[in-house]
């Protein structure tokens, strides 16, 4: 296993240089370099004996199957956006992996149909709503999104178009009864695994998140001449509202909800210059929790709180849901078998929870979905020095052997 290991670290590290700024990871939903992603993958697919296409909305799709192998088929996968300056293994290792999984199921002759698919969008970073790819893969791709705009002011319909789709097929892109389950392996994106000194996990749950755009609406005007009594100033407005957020959570997280987190990690503030206050400020927030019921009292609390903070200071505010993701549970009987195969390769068997959010969430609503996790180095994710360590890759080769074996001998 370990050249295929080598093999799936060097296309991350290859496919990471597929940018859209020089010198950086930043790979948003079907830019540019999305096609030179699509063509390094879609020659490691053929090359394997795989027909490959791009649907609709921009996911690759490789399809694998053997003699024997029926109509039936598993499918794995995992997205190939990034955030901005991102790492080089948060969704491609999970496509890369996946390829190798169907190189091993060539090897054993296994009578199994497997569909490859690398997701064209899950970050949510262009559009401000993730799952793109595996909202159409499951056939909830709601078509109102198309008329949405980018940073640009690029309509989702316009850069699907451009990319040289065609929107009006975004339905032919779901699957059917055919698919018998999807696996995807990711990175852990946290510590647990290292302080734990064990290279792979079993997925149980993926927590659920909301989240928001919010916008405060104050009168830019001079910074030199307007007196502070008299400003209506919109980044101030948010600013305030940002640490009341914190302040709350951190609070809840330690008593009344613990592992509650809420973040802004995103503020637009026009017209963003020194010396004029600021007339717009719009925030990305998110929230995550397990449970809905809490995760939706927090987020109308904080909205009553930003409504507050607004009408206090003589502000305009406005906002609008993105995302209301539950936390999804791993299908029992597929985790099962991935436990079993990661018994069966001698490591320890641990189950784990998801605070990032996942493809599988979305699949994991119309198909049997399982995940299994790679450790994390120093924990570390959405960032340049993200990486993964040779041999879980190794490990999680061994795992996907005994799986497939497993799952084979079950769908033959
Ligand atoms: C995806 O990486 C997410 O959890 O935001
Ligand atoms: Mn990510
Ligand atoms: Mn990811």
């Amino acid at each position: 296993m370990k050249e295929r290991a080598e093999r799936a670290i060097a296309g991350c590290r290859r496919i990471a240089l597929m940018t859209e700024e020089m010198g950086r990871t930043t790979r948003r939903f079907l830019t540019e370099p999305t096609h030179a992603v699509h063509a390094l993958l879609r020659e490691r697919m053929e090359a394997l004996g795989m027909r490959v296409a791009v649907d609709a909305v921009g996911n690759l799709r490789g399809l694998w199957l053997p003699r024997g192998a029926g109509e039936k088929r598993l499918m794995l996968g995992s997205h190939i956006d990034t955030v901005p300056n991102a790492g080089a293994f948060d969704g491609v290792l999970g496509v890369m992996l996946a390829i190798e999984w169907v190189g091993i199921a060539k090897e054993l002759r296994l009578p199994l149909g497997i569909e490859v698919t690398a997701f064209s969008e899950e970050e949510g970073m262009r559009y401000g709503v993730p799952f793109l790819g595996s909202r159409a893969v499951t056939g909830t791709f709601d078509a109102t999104m198309l008329k949405w705009r980018d940073a640009d002011g690029v309509t989702m319909d316009a850069a699907m178009r451009a990319f040289g789709l065609d929107p009006g097929k975004i339905e032919d892109a779901a699957i059917g009864d055919d698919v018998i389950g999807f696996v995807e392996l990711h990175i852990e994106q946290g510590p647990v695994l290292e302080a734990e000194g064990i290279p792979v996990a079993v997925v149980e749950a993926i927590t659920g998140q909301t989240r928001l755009n919010l916008r405060f609406t104050g009168q830019a005007n001079h910074a030199g001449t307007t007196p502070m009594h008299l400003r209506r100033d919109a980044l101030a407005a948010a600013a305030e509202w940002i640490t009341k957020v914190e302040k709350q959570i951190r609070k809840a997280a330690t008593t009344t909800d613990p592992g509650l987190v809420a973040t802004v990690g995103r503020i637009v503030v026009e017209p963003n210059a020194g010396n004029v206050i600021a007339g717009s400020a719009e925030v990305g927030f998110e929230i995550r929790y397990g449970s809905s019921a809490a995760r939706h009292r927090w987020t109308k609390k904080l909205v009553g709180d930003a409504e507050a903070i607004a009408k206090r200071r003589g502000i305009g505010f406005e906002w609008t849901e993105r995302l209301d993701q539950q936390t999804v549970r791993m299908d029992r009987r597929l985790s099962t078998m991935l436990k079993a195969a990661v018994n069966g390769c001698g490591y320890s068997v641990r189950t784990i929870p998801s605070g990032a959010g996942h493809d599988a969430m979305v699949m994991a609503a119309h198909v049997p979905t399982t995940m299994l996790f790679l450790r994390s180095p120093g924990g570390i994710s959405h960032h340049p020095t993200e990486s993964v360590i040779e041999a879980d890759v190794e490990a999680s080769l061994n795992v996907g052997r005994e799986f497939l074996m497993r799952l084979a001998k079950e769908v033959g």
